[in-house]
């Protein structure tokens, strides 16, 4: 039943596993559209703020997620661009606070309800890289190849700090390092869809790794899975 759906790879892991940037690499080299999950509760948690204390109800939020008109692009360069009813918002998402209120939000079983449609609408011809912490176990449970990337608090810590200092943002590592921490517990230990690895995902640990070389990995792994499919429309497949 399910060949008739265009194929999706599913690429989960804590917050600076390096996620985001290979998905969006993997998806710029295959012509694939690409989901950038957390983008969605990130974007919600603004949103939601803006309308104050209803912003807090749970049938309000689902509600506003349900409504959310969200399209991820990528420059040249292969940097994500995410787009909120038209309107470039990605650089207003990346702040710590953002992820933080994100994941407050995430563990609302309304929220994830409501983002659920959202994220099955990215599932378009010729195919989805989806990236988040439960793409392979809930979102896309019968995505062909799923990925799950772990690298240690520290290096992640780094990778973010390094980040956040290159779009010239505040950052301050022992800080970045206590919010991991507390994000990832959050993640883990929620009881509606936590961060854990599908039982069919192949576990990268991409510590000491260069990014490039993940995204080789998991294009490797996607050429062997889907083929031509998977042959990429600006390699001329
Ligand atoms: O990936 P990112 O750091 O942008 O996600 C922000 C927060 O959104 C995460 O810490 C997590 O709590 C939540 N999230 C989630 N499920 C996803 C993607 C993100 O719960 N699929």
């Amino acid at each position: 039943m399910n060949n008739a759906l265009p194929p999706v790879i599913a690429i989960d892991g804590p917050s600076g596993s390096g996620k985001g940037t290979v998905a969006s690499r993997v998806a710029l080299t295959l012509g694939w559209n690409l989901l950038d999950s957390g983008a969605l509760y990130r974007i919600l948690a603004q949103v939601s703020r803006q309308r104050g204390k209803s912003g807090d109800d749970p049938a309000q939020l689902e509600a506003l997620a349900r409504g959310l008109r969200v399209d991820f692009k990528q420059t040249a360069a292969g940097d994500e661009q995410i787009l909120l009813e038209g309107r470039d918002v990605t650089a207003a998402l990346r702040s710590e606070d953002s992820g933080k209120r994100a994941s407050e939000l995430a563990v609302i079983p309304e929220v994830r309800r409501g983002l659920m449609a959202v994220q099955r609408n990215f599932r378009r011809a010729p195919g989805l890289v989806a990236d988040g912490r439960d793409m392979g176990t809930v979102v896309f449970p019968d995505a062909g190849l799923k990925i799950f990337l772990t690298a240690s608090v520290e290096e992640r810590a780094k990778r973010r700090y390094n980040q956040l200092k290159q779009k010239g943002l505040n950052a301050n590592l022992p800080a970045l390092f206590q919010d991991l921490v507390a994000r990832d517990e959050r993640d883990r230990n929620r009881s509606v869809s936590p961060l854990k690895p599908a039982s069919d995902a192949v576990v990268l640990n991409t510590t000491g790794t260069a990014v490039e070389a993940v995204v080789d990995q998991v294009l490797d792994l996607a050429h062997r899975r889907y083929g031509k499919a998977a042959a990429g429309s600006r390699q001329g497949g």
